[in-house]
């Protein structure tokens, strides 16, 4: 599908597979309310899970969105993997928000995700293309394996540049971050000149509305149970093994490895499709190992964290 076509079905109501530079989302219009909730229902997502929405522009965020001074810095990072979570506009449905007063915000990096977002003329609610709780999508043929039926087509942009998704910070009224992502948080406490803190487990339940407490740590999960290997255990022979660089891998184990080199920009962009490739091999177990956990180190720890079902 070309992004003509994409948009159309967009102002039409139905849902599209859109590239960004983090992970591939199955995108709705943002103000159509029905549009929303079908998005909601080919994920099998709970309603209590908010949505980010895409823009194109300032203009359009700040249509959806109220910026504050510190949000306004914030923004001046955009097009990238930071998500805003801010005041929300009336004009936002509540199933977006699920019900909350805040919205979250975000302008892709990416040129055919803002291609389509200007074509439909509107803000674009997307989650990752995945079905609820399965590891996000990568590349446009992962959305097809879990989503091709529920969206009109798919715009093929390619392997997604970042690999793990946007960083979610709330601005006010001081920067928290709710979900580690592509943006490290050592990069926007520089930009910031102030500190910007982790919400923990329980701090980032508390975020969203009563019902999620302690609903969504399984999130990520390949099919084959995954553990994490403990610190100076020794590779398991008999389990299917995802290693940083891979240098004390026993001979001839299933394995794959993340960055030979130890890069955790290369390790991030691979991380959901090496995981993918693992579970496709049908393994009894999966052992992986954190990496470093500075930088983008973060995310991908929280996405195997959670993986293993420890949140
Ligand atoms: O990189 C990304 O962020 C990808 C691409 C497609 O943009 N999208 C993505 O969406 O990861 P999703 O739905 O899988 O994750 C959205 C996250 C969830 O953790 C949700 O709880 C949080 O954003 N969120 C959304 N609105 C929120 C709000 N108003 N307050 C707190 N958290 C919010
Ligand atoms: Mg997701």
């Amino acid at each position: 599908m070309n992004v003509a076509e994409a948009a159309a079905a967009i102002r039409r109501g139905e849902l599209v597979g859109m590239p960004t530079e983090t992970v591939y989302g199955l995108a709705a219009n943002a103000l159509d309310q029905r549009a929303v909730l079908r998005v909601f229902e080919a994920k099998g997502r709970p309603r209590f899970d908010p949505l980010i929405v895409h823009c194109a522009d300032l203009a359009m965020a700040q249509d959806v969105a109220l910026f504050s001074p510190r949000a306004m810095r914030l923004a001046a990072l955009w097009p990238g993997p930071l998500t805003l979570v801010l005041p929300r506009m009336p004009c936002v449905p509540d199933a977006v928000t699920a019900g909350l007063d805040t919205v979250a915000v975000r302008i892709p990096d990416h040129a055919l995700a803002l291609q389509l977002i200007r074509a439909a003329g509107l803000p674009l609610a997307a989650p990752s293309a995945n079905r609820f709780g399965c590891i996000s999508p990568t590349t446009a043929a992962h959305v097809a394996e879990q989503l091709g039926e529920a969206a009109a087509g798919i715009l093929d942009g390619g392997p997604c540049r970042v690999g793990v998704e946007s960083t979610v910070l709330r601005p006010d009224p001081s920067p928290v971050v709710l979900r580690p992502g592509g943006f490290t948080r050592e990069a926007l406490a520089a930009i910031l000149g102030e500190e910007v803190a982790l919400a923990d487990r329980a701090a980032r339940d508390a975020a969203l509305p009563s019902e999620a407490p302690g609903m969504l740590a399984s999130h990520y999960a390949p099919r084959a149970p995954l553990r994490l290997r403990a610190p100076g255990e020794a590779w398991p022979a008999s389990a299917a093994l995802l290693a940083f660089t891979g240098a004390d891998l026993p001979v001839g184990a299933t394995a794959e490895i993340l960055s030979p080199q130890g890069d955790l920009a290369e390790a991030a962009a691979t991380l959901f499709a090496k995981l993918r490739r693992l579970d496709a091999r049908g393994p009894r177990l999966i052992v992986a190992e954190l990496v470093p956990e500075k930088g983008l180190g973060e995310a991908i720890n929280d996405r195997l964290r959670r993986a293993a079902g420890l949140g």
